[in-house]
């Protein structure tokens, strides 16, 4: 079984946007300490040899090598190439975590070979400010310790959600691309504010803490997101008339498009990348 708490020896493969999030995280918040950290990147280069006080390298293998977990941020077309690499470093006592989209625990497993323990999850970007949120299944070794391991980690940075693999690439579509979408709506408010004759710097803030506000209300009250719509629409009163524009806009329908159609692209990445 791995080890956890800052004995937790943990090696980050790409520790590009996502992965270097993490490592900033679970640094933070005591997971595992920098000098049992080994971060991996492609171009290893004199500006990149740190992380949150980790060592940043290029070499995969030596990394896995001293590692209890891997962690797998790279890109979904290059985790076949990745895996080759470090399969003889890994076994069953080794735990691996990849948080590509797209990649299934199956291939994985297929392609170590052996009974390597494989865990796939799916952050967000918000997990920057401990506020993200991690969906994570187990493959067919995992046991309930790696889950509860996987569960500790990412809780560090947020949320988790522990589910089902088939849902893995809706999770990628709303709650991993979703904040793309959530930026582009507070800009366009804070638009709205501006047109409205508010300066932008705080048309920007009114629009992102009243986001955060309402995001709260629906988590903490459990409280379906329409009754709490109608709360806020008074009868003849202002919100029902931007509502009636929202509506005319479709706003609806392209934000479930938006969705599906990121899940899609979820769905196809992977076998993209194999055909090229
Ligand atoms: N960004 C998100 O919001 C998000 C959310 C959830 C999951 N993910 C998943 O996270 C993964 C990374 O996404 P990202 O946005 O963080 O991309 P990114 O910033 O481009 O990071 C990828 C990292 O992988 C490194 N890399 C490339 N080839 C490598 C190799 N052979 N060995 C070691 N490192 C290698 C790159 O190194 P260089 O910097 O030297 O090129 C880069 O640092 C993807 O699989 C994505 O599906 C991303």
């Amino acid at each position: 079984m791995a080890k956890s708490g800052s004995q937790l020896r943990l090696a980050v493969l790409g520790a590009g946007k996502m992965g270097g999030i993490l490592v900033e995280g679970f640094v933070k918040q005591g997971l595992a300490s920098p000098q049992n950290i080994r971060a991996t990147v492609q171009h290893a280069g004199q500006q990149r040899k740190r992380l949150a006080g980790c060592s940043v390298g290029a070499n995969n293998r030596a990394a896995v090598r001293h590692a209890d977990v891997v962690l797998l941020c790279v890109k979904p077309q290059t985790v076949g190439q990745v895996l080759d690499e470090i399969r003889p470093e890994l076994d069953k006592n080794k735990l691996l975590i990849s948080i590509a989209a797209s990649v299934p625990t199956d291939y994985i497993e297929r392609r170590l070979g052996g009974k390597v323990p494989v865990i796939r999850a799916m952050p967000n970007t918000p997990s920057m400010v401990g506020a993200g949120i991690t969906a994570i299944s187990k493959g067919k070794f995992a046991q309930a310790q790696d889950v509860a391991l996987a569960e500790k980690l990412f809780g560090a940075v947020g949320k988790t959600v522990v589910l089902d693999e088939k849902y893995m690439d809706a999770v990628t579509g709303l709650a991993a691309s979703g904040p793309a979408f959530i930026y582009i709506i507070l800009e366009s408010l804070a638009e709205g504010g501006v047109k409205a004759g508010l300066p932008r710097e705080l048309a920007t803030l009114l629009a992102a803490q009243m986001a955060l506000g309402a995001a709260k209300v629906v988590i903490e009250t459990g409280d379906h997101p329409a009754l709490l719509k109608d709360a806020v629409t008074t009868p003849a009163g202002c919100t029902i008339d931007g509502i009636l524009e929202l509506e005319e806009g479709g706003l609806r329908v392209t934000l479930i498009k938006a969705v599906m159609k990121a899940a899609q692209r979820a769905k196809e990445l992977l076998i993209t990348s194999e055909k090229s």
